[in-house]
């Protein structure tokens, strides 16, 4: 079910019609649906009924503890890239034992709390951080669990910036070193081997980038079972990707172009899971964007309206330091307006007050006509929105909210101009 929808010419989420949240609460405001991230959660999970698993929430999509707390207690675990993740981790009550620290560049400290924690495995990702686990692990008196993030040098087909798994790419020990780095690995005397980890790109919108790293994935387990190394996990990594264009139909609103439509999250599962479990190994899959995407809009306000002859702005009071996604990947979000009062369209650049041309949200689009105070919503801006906010140009952050039912609760507070001091 989509808890974002139109009732007549009114967006609701859940139960709550939007216009309301954006009364009491001000803008920009993130507003997110409990039930459409549990739903999106269990659509994941569901596939693997039967199958040793564990689905790890990427907390890079979006870290709200609230939101944690709600995943954590649907039973997911959990992939971190930081301390800080980590640590958000487990106060929000992920089980250590299901947690996954992943990242390129991890610091001494962040491997001792990670090792401190109990956490379940590192994800590992040179040798000169094979080493260092290995010596903390050793002066700790503890085994650090290790799985090799292997680049499988397969194209995702998504955002040049999102591509995670060419060679050209800094992530991962290369194919061809694999076989080597594993039996290094093996040998050090605070790493116990137990896993490989693969993560391809983010925003995947085929199956067929998947089903390529999963024959990858599982030749290679099979290949270090022959030398001698029995892995018990795959970690496949996360890069389901979500529809961002026609998130939402009323016949008031401007034709979108159709863009890219993605299969269902359950679909990428189902294709990937006969090659791994095969292999014999528990699977672990690290899903963010898919669980919360769709699951959160940003709301805005039209601070004002202008034309130079040329184009017409429609100015927001959301910038680019709300939400960076159309500024750092040139990303489409569908444009709404919460109260739809008229079927004529304008084609628009929809900008925000920061002092950067690169501050806009959609550029040349047919959106309808709006007018000084109407609120718009930025769609499908639940994953990589919030995290990525900043105080540039002292802007205070904005606030975010959960919907369940009709039950609206404050996630986290608007920040004040206090606290930019
Ligand atoms: C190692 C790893 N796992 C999981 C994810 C989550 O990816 P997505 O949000 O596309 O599911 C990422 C995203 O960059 C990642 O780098």
């Amino acid at each position: 079910m989509q808890y974002f929808r139109y009732q007549e010419q009114e967006l609701w989420c859940e139960e709550v019609p939007v216009s309301e949240l954006a009364q009491e609460f001000g803008t920009p405001l993130y507003v997110y649906s409990k039930n459409q991230i549990v739903d999106n959660f269990r659509a994941v999970e569901a596939p693997l009924t039967g199958t040793d698993h564990t689905v790890c929430y990427a907390l890079k999509a979006n870290s709200n503890p609230a939101i944690l707390t709600l995943l954590a207690q649907e039973g997911a675990g959990a992939d971190v890239v930081s301390a800080g993740e980590l640590y958000l981790a487990l106060k929000a009550g992920f089980a250590p034992g299901r947690i996954a620290f992943a990242g390129v560049g991890k610091r001494e400290d962040e491997i001792e709390y990670a090792l401190n924690s109990s956490i379940f495995v590192f994800n590992a990702e040179s040798t000169q951080e094979l080493q260092l686990i290995s010596l903390v692990a050793a002066r700790l008196g503890k085994k650090a669990r290790i799985g090799l993030r292997i680049n499988p040098d397969i194209d995702a087909q998504s955002h040049p910036y999102i591509t995670t798994g060419l060679k050209e790419n800094k992530f991962g020990i290369s194919a061809g070193e694999a076989m080597a780095v594993f039996q290094y690995a093996a040998g050090l005397p605070g790493i116990e081997v137990v896993g490989i980890h693969t993560h391809i790109g983010s925003q995947i919108v085929k199956v067929e980038p998947f089903v390529e790293a999963a024959g990858f994935v599982a030749g290679l387990v099979a290949k270090l079972r022959e030398a001698g190394i029995i892995l018990q996990h795959i970690d496949f990594g996360g890069g389901i990707g979500v529809q961002y264009s026609n998130a939402l139909f009323h016949e008031g609103l401007p034709h979108e172009n159709p863009g890219a439509i993605p299969p269902p999250p359950g679909d990428f599962v189902r294709a990937v899971l006969p090659t791994l479990k095969e292999t014999g190994c528990s699977l672990w899959l690290e899903p963010g964007r898919s669980i919360v995407a769709d699951a959160g809009v940003l709301l805005t306000t039209v601070l004002y309206t202008k034309e130079n002859g040329l184009k017409k702005f429609v100015i927001v009071d959301g910038g680019m330091n709300d939400l960076l996604r159309p500024a750092l990947y040139d990303a489409y979000h569908q444009i709404v307006p919460v109260k739809i009062t008229t079927y004529e369209h304008d084609k628009v650049d929809v900008v925000g007050p920061i002092c950067e041309t690169g501050d806009f949200f959609a550029r040349d689009r047919m959106l309808a006509k709006v007018k000084r105070n109407d609120h718009l919503a930025i769609m499908t801006t639940g994953a990589y929105g919030y995290v990525n906010t900043s105080n540039y140009n002292a802007r205070p952050r904005p606030a975010e909210i959960l919907v369940n039912g009709e039950k609206v609760r404050v996630i986290r507070e608007r920040q004040t101009l206090d606290q930019l001091f």
